[in-house]
């Protein structure tokens, strides 16, 4: 498993029993070699939002012997990443930087070039830190040297332009670290190497460009003379948007699955010690394929294992349709919020809601006490999810849905750019149901008089929402179309589009359209911007329209009429347009689905325990479908 950052631990960076449960949990489910997240050696070393996990003094090491502890016990080998941030450490603490080059993420940052006794005392960080995380009883360390942390700062020509021997041996920083850490901790301890196998910063840069992959063949055989046991080949720098491999909403677009195979295809070529890859190696057959064909030794994983801890013994076991597959949304690398509220949360994934809450066991599937006869009305996430739960813990579950097929809204989602993962998980929850054998009536819309007839013990409302049509003159006419059915290919739309609506799924739609090049695509809203609820899939695609040909007109103060012609507003300036088009989609939002409940309520048919769960409550995301059905099925 590779680093990742889960924000278990405390303000100050000491392991908490929620981190020994998180890492126990991701021990049992198989994985040969598990490595904890970023530690930094120094705190000035810090990310930008100051609570990264530390090992700067000896009181940190009790706690991370509790995590090392409770891995060895389940049979896996575990190492800690150490690093420092460098010149994109937090503004307020840096100072550190191997040569000051602009661009840099806070551009007021007050960057200072090391000194040798800095360069020196920060080696000796690295060496000592090495030898907490060995007392602490860890089999080795990863070392940061990649995505533009301090290590590939020295390394890389774009950034590393001093003149003095840090700088004519631009490894040498790297070098003197490996030996540092191995005179301190001995060759029994391991030592891997977390290297960016290309930064590509020529994509951005046509003057001092970064390393590549061409440099490989020079960095790896020094590194493995230095030391280094095994390397963890990534890509790319904090400042190489879309190209950077870490938690940021870029996750891989531009790479996709095995994206960074070719570069550690190249470093084994040139290395005698094992290559790791990491970056959506998730898919069971590309990684039979990748090794068999000699590409790299192992593959490494973050995200799955948040997913599904689970996901090494499923493939052993040979049931890969039971793996719970990363859908790649980002949703655990920021949170809630999106990017404006990145706020240090602990871990959370979008559809598994165990990550991140172990230790407090709201998860576990523990038998019901009572078996309930329960009717789960809507075949979306959040109705699956809780039909598969409510089963798993044996009660009567029947699944209501009105269309002909499983999986709601996913369907929809799933159709973006980039989004295509998310029909893994209508795909994984249709087969649990399928293989639990949850009693699925299609084509069944339910009504009071079903539910009479029925008599549940519970009802369970997850009928999603109902798309919003705004009240705009000539809304029905036969050019508007519902940007939903668009998705789903259950609408035609001609050359020239306006979109009405520009939030996460106006700008899906219009990111989906835009990849026909024939079409032209106008994207609006009433708001000064796009996507401004910061959601990970709709900055996604605002981010892909950038490239391409679709006009963008925020702040429309009215939508006047739509005719034959296309769509009358009253602009941003406050003067009438038409904006011309041939369809006019509709991504103006949803409500809540809540007439049955309303007429339960209405009908004081009290003797059924009613939950509702999921957009039918209030229109938002896959994640609160899925644990909102969790949570209710596991309360039931
Ligand atoms: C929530 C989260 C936290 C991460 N924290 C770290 C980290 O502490 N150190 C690191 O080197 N990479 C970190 N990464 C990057 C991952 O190790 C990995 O390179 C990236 O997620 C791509 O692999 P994947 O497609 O298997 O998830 C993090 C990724 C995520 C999603
Ligand atoms: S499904 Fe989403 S939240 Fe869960 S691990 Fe994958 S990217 Fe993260």
């Amino acid at each position: 498993m590779a680093p990742m950052d889960v924000r278990l631990h405390t303000h100050d960076g000491y392991a908490t029993d929620r981190s020994v449960a998180h890492y126990q949990r991701i021990a049992k489910g198989g994985v040969g070699l598990i490595n904890l997240e970023l530690h930094v050696v120094r705190a000035d070393g810090m990310g930008p939002y100051f609570m990264d996990p530390r090992i700067t003094d000896d009181s940190y090491i009790p706690g991370m012997k509790k995590i090392a502890d409770a891995i060895h016990a389940e049979g896996v080998v575990c190492q800690v990443e150490l690093g420092h941030f460098g010149k994109f450490a937090a503004a307020e603490v840096s100072s550190a930087v191997s040569a000051a080059v602009p661009p840099l993420t806070a551009p007021g940052k007050n960057l200072q070039e090391l000194s040798e006794e800095d360069i020196d005392e920060l080696l000796e960080a690295f060496a000592v830190c090495a030898s907490r995380v060995k007392q602490a009883g860890f089999d080795g360390v990863m070392l940061h040297g990649a995505h533009g942390f301090l290590p590939q700062q020295f390394m890389s020509p774009h950034s590393n332009r001093r003149t003095d021997r840090w700088g004519q041996d631009r490894l040498l920083f790297s070098t003197e670290m490996i030996r540092g850490v191995r005179d301190a901790c001995g060759n029994e301890f391991l030592i891997s190497y977390r290297l960016s196998g290309d930064e590509y910063y020529q994509k951005l840069y046509q003057d001092v460009a970064g390393y590549t992959v061409d440099n490989l063949a020079e960095i790896i055989p020094q590194l493995v003379d230095a030391g280094v046991d095994s390397f963890d080949i990534s890509a790319g720098a904090l400042d190489v948007p879309r190209y950077y491999a870490g938690p940021d909403p870029n996750l891989f677009p531009a790479n996709g699955y095995g994206g960074y195979l070719p570069l550690a295809a190249a470093a084994k070529k040139v290395s005698s010690v094992p290559i790791i890859v990491t970056g959506q190696m998730q898919d069971p057959e590309l990684i039979e394929r990748a090794l068999s064909e000699g590409l790299c030794d192992m593959a490494g994983m973050a995200r799955q294992f948040l997913a599904d801890p689970d996901f090494p013994s499923k493939i052993a076991e040979g049931r890969p349709e039971d793996i719970r597959r990363c859908i790649g949304c980002g949703y655990c690398a920021v949170g809630a919020g999106g990017l404006a509220a990145i706020d240090n949360h602990s871990v959370q994934c979008a559809v598994n809601p165990e990550a991140g809450w172990v230790l407090e066991g709201y998860h576990t599937i523990r038998p019901a006490t009572d078996t309930r006869k329960v009717m789960v009305v809507g075949g979306g996430a959040a109705g699956m999810e809780t039909a598969r739960i409510l089963k798993l813990r044996g009660h009567q579950v029947s699944l209501y849905e009105k269309s002909s097929r499983l999986g709601g809204q996913l369907h929809a989602a799933s159709v973006a750019p980039g989004k295509t993962d998310i029909s893994l998980l209508a795909h994984y929850l249709v087969t649990q149901l399928e293989k639990l054998k949850v009693d699925v009536r299609l084509n069944k819309e339910v009504t009071i008089d079903e539910i009479e007839r029925e008599k549940p013990d519970v009802l369970v409302l997850a009928a999603g929402g109902n798309q919003f049509v705004p009240p705009i003159p000539g809304v029905d006419r036969a050019n508007v179309v519902m940007g939903v059915d668009l998705l789903c290919k259950e609408a035609d739309i001609g050359s020239r589009v306006v979109i009405i609506g520009g939030e996460e799924v106006g700008c899906e739609v219009a990111d989906f359209i835009s990849e026909d090049k024939e079409k032209e695509v106008t994207l609006t809203s009433l708001l000064p911007g796009f996507s401004t609820r910061g959601h990970i899939a709709g900055l996604r695609a605002l981010m892909n329209l950038h490239g391409k040909q679709v006009d963008l007109v925020p702040g429309v103060r009215q939508y006047v009429e739509i005719n034959d012609e296309g769509v009358r507003i009253i602009d941003a300036a406050g003067a009438e347009r038409l904006l011309e088009a041939n369809t006019i989609v509709l991504t103006a939002g949803s409500r809540a689905n809540d007439s049955l409940a309303v007429e339960i309520r209405n009908k004081g048919l009290v003797r059924y325990s009613v939950f509702t769960v999921g957009d039918a409550s209030e229109p938002r995301s896959i994640v609160e479908a899925i644990h909102e059905g969790a949570i209710v099925a596991q309360h039931i």
